[in-house]
């Protein structure tokens, strides 16, 4: 633990055992199914790690930016899913990935946004591949299934020179309301069928639907059937958080990812211990354990969670602990300086806050550091 007590903190720790477990395990599900996995690269966004997730996969990609597109396009990767409805001015930037030759596929729901994509794509005598996004459950964005809407949305994007109409995606996000693997699975199955009808219902119409995307990680871990469906979307699974937990599709033990942190105070008076990773470290993601707002689990720096400590307050760069049981917390065990890692509730969240994973190989010694990258342009 020398190499860990070494590191300033806060900082961002990856177990690759666990996530290369985690990946495996999705492969394996889906491989069994017949279905390829598009990892979704927004929770990791790290070239390493993308590499990981499309091993023994066709190797096409989900991004949530397009400069995730961009980085990942100069490593490599040519077939790139921008799963997020294009903005007007986003389209030059898209129109300059799609000249350089990476096969970006963009997402709508609105004829105004499709015929403004196929404006920047003749403008550069370029064609973009398109999806359809399909509300399946009411939850967030796309367009109704409603047959008539469906067709004639799809019909506008077919006749637009520069689209390429490849099809349908959905998320189903509700699959996060969960409270059980059954209810997940059962959302699992609207989401297949849903898109599935919708793709009969375009192809009966003469209309192209060679994709049906679908996706999300507790509808992945979860789904019974994946027929008629082309691909699978998922980017939390590699590394799994407690919001995973708390959805039943993984253990405390398959989250991959926490954040190292120190001791730098005991405030006797609340029963508190103070450590210096904040909502800067940890975003400010939260989740109700046992009746308490909870921002993470305390563990030791070997990963072990201990007891009952977790995070129930965060400032800048304070995260508070108490311990669920409202006891006090022995500021002998646990004194200033003492290495702790938290386990996030949201991975995508946490891991957006740092510049860098720190590697841990099986025996917690540091075999690398991933540069990890955010923002919306390629150079940020
Ligand atoms: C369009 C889309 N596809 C796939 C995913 C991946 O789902 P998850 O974050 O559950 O892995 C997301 C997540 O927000 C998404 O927005």
């Amino acid at each position: 633990m020398d190499q860990l007590r070494a590191l300033e903190t806060p900082c961002l720790l990856l177990d690759r055992a666990v996530m290369e477990r985690n990946i495996h395990r999705l492969h394996r599900r889906l491989r069994t199914a017949g279905v390829p996995l598009r990892p979704h690269l927004k929770t990791t966004k790290c070239v390493e790690i993308a590499r990981l997730l499309v091993r023994d996969q066709p190797g096409g990609v989900t991004v949530s930016t397009l400069a995730e597109a961009g980085r990942f396009s100069a490593s490599g990767f040519q077939d790139i899913l921008y799963a997020v409805a294009i903005a007007p001015n986003k389209l030059a930037h898209a129109a300059a990935l799609r000249r350089s030759g990476t096969m970006l596929s963009l997402l709508l729901d609105s004829a105004d946004a499709a015929r403004a994509a196929g404006a920047a794509a003749t403008r550069d005598g370029l064609t973009f591949p398109v999806l359809i996004e399909l509300d399946v459950d009411g939850h967030r964005s796309g367009v109704s299934p409603d047959p008539s809407v469906l067709v004639s949305l799809a019909r506008a994007i077919h006749a637009i020179p520069g689209l390429a109409l490849r099809g349908l995606l959905t998320h189903a996000g509700s699959a996060y309301d969960g409270t059980s693997v059954s209810a997940i699975t059962a959302i699992a199955e609207l989401e297949r069928s849903t898109m599935t009808a919708a793709a009969a219902t375009l192809r009966d119409a003469g209309l192209p639907c060679p994709t049906v995307s679908v996706g999300s990680t507790p509808t992945a871990l979860a789904a019974q059937s994946y027929e008629g469906v082309t691909e699978v979307r998922a980017g939390v699974f590699a590394f799994n958080d407690l919001m995973q937990v708390r959805l039943c599709v993984c253990s405390v033990e398959d989250i991959a990812i926490s954040v190292l942190t120190t001791v730098i105070g005991h405030y006797a008076p609340k029963n508190r211990m103070i450590v210096d990773a904040g909502w800067t470290a940890l975003s400010q993601d939260s989740l109700r354990h046992s009746g308490v707002l909870i921002f993470g689990y305390v563990c030791d720096d070997a990963g072990q969670p201990l007891e009952d400590l977790v995070l129930t307050a965060l400032n800048q760069e304070h995260g508070i602990v108490t311990r669920l049981s409202g006891g006090t917390i022995d500021s002998g065990r646990l004194p200033i300086g003492t290495t702790l890692r938290i386990l996030p509730v949201h991975a995508c969240s946490t891991a957006a806050a740092h510049d860098r994973y720190y590697v841990l190989d099986e025996s917690a010694q540091i075999v690398a550091a991933w540069p990890r990258f955010g923002g919306w342009t390629e150079s940020g």
